[in-house]
């Protein structure tokens, strides 16, 4: 009995595979180093002290793929792997469709052809676009406003009618908001290759003079001073919140839908503040103009996962700024 991790030497995926193996599961994780490392599966084996297999795979490849499910006995899948930079799917819409659309549906083909009926799928906030109030809830309308987040709202589309379709599925559709934070071994966190698109990457690159000045995307929001608010939550949290959805789908059929968030949102100021104080050091950044397709403040409300999943977010963003700092002084000393 093992669970597959697709894109399990990412961000998320990676700290996932730690707490899949601290709890006693056992994984097979699947990646294509498309945005990953391979030195990430040897700091998960030696966090864990666990060894598991691994496939060099892109799951657009359905022959290397099915050698996974051919060798290992696969009963549950996390589906991390695909495309995630917001602005490059704007840039390049057909590949991000194809990577993530195709490859999630010969992922399924293979599933189904291999009696594999229960998976838990990485979403994203992004499905919801502007909401009509901060605040959301997993009920909110869903209108992404980039190509990035419609390949997620498609797959999520395409695994409700596979539910409909066939009662032996159990799909949990997990819809993250802003994950940031690192491990507290410092061997695993957000570690983009180049500029970072996201904030708290960005910060600690200029904390550790990698990068010389953080530009802050907008200070005319509608927000208390006038910067992006957002409801970040520590990966080792959103990791957890797996193992939860995991648990959930072993005695359920069909889909449930949940948002991983804290349910408070922070500006980018009051990140930038929080880290300050958090690693006592000093950030510069600079006001720049804002950045196409952010809005002016979200978080969640993560209700339905505290009562359904019994999971809550427990990190504080001070925690998240603290183990945020002690991987990028790791990773660059
Ligand atoms: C956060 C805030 C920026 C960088 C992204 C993805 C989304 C999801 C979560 C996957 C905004 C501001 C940022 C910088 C800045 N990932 N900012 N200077 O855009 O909310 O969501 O991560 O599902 O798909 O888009 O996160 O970290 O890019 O931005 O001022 O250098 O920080 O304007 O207000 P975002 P982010």
């Amino acid at each position: 009995m093992s669970v597959l991790v697709t894109g399990g030497a990412g961000y998320i995926g990676s700290h996932t595979c730690v707490e899949l193996l601290n709890a006693g599961y056992d994984i097979v994780v699947l990646d294509n180093f498309s945005n990953s490392k391979p030195e990430v599966l040897d700091n998960i084996r030696k966090i864990t002290n666990k060894n598991f297999k691994f496939y060099k795979a892109d799951l657009l490849d359905y022959e290397t793929t099915e050698k996974v499910f051919k060798e290992n006995e696969i009963d549950e899948v996390i589906h991390f792997a695909g495309s995630k930079a917001v602005g490059e799917s704007t840039e390049k819409p057909v590949d991000y469709y194809h990577n993530n659309i195709t490859g999630t549906i010969k992922l399924l083909q293979l599933m189904k052809k291999y009696n594999c009926f229960r998976l838990v799928f990485s979403s994203s906030a992004t499905v919801y676009g502007i909401p009509k109030e901060p605040a959301i809830s997993e009920d909110f309308d869903l209108k992404p406003e980039n190509p990035y987040g419609r390949t997620k709202l498609y797959i999520e589309m395409m695994l409700k009618d596979l539910c409909a379709s066939d009662k032996r599925y159990a799909v949990s559709l997990l819809r993250y908001f802003n994950p940031i934070g690192a491990h507290s071994s410092a061997l695993l966190g957000d570690d983009p290759n180049g500029i970072p698109n996201n904030l708290m990457p960005y910060i600690s690159r200029v904390a550790a003079n990698v990068l010389d000045i953080l530009p802050v995307y907008g200070n005319d929001y509608a927000t208390h001073d006038g910067t992006g608010i957002r409801d970040y939550i520590h990966v080792v949290d959103l990791s957890i919140g797996h193992l939860a959805a995991l648990k959930q789908l072993r005695t359920t059929v069909g889909v449930q839908i949940y948002n991983l968030g804290t349910g408070t949102g922070y500006s980018v100021l009051d990140v930038v503040n929080a880290f300050e104080k958090a690693n006592n050091i000093k950030i510069s950044y600079k006001f720049m103009p804002r950045r196409g397709g952010d809005i002016d403040e979200y978080f969640s409300n993560p209700k339905k996962a505290n009562t359904e999943l019994l999971w809550k977010a427990e990190k504080s963003i001070t925690d998240m700024c603290a183990d945020s700092w002690n991987f990028t002084k790791n990773r660059y000393k």
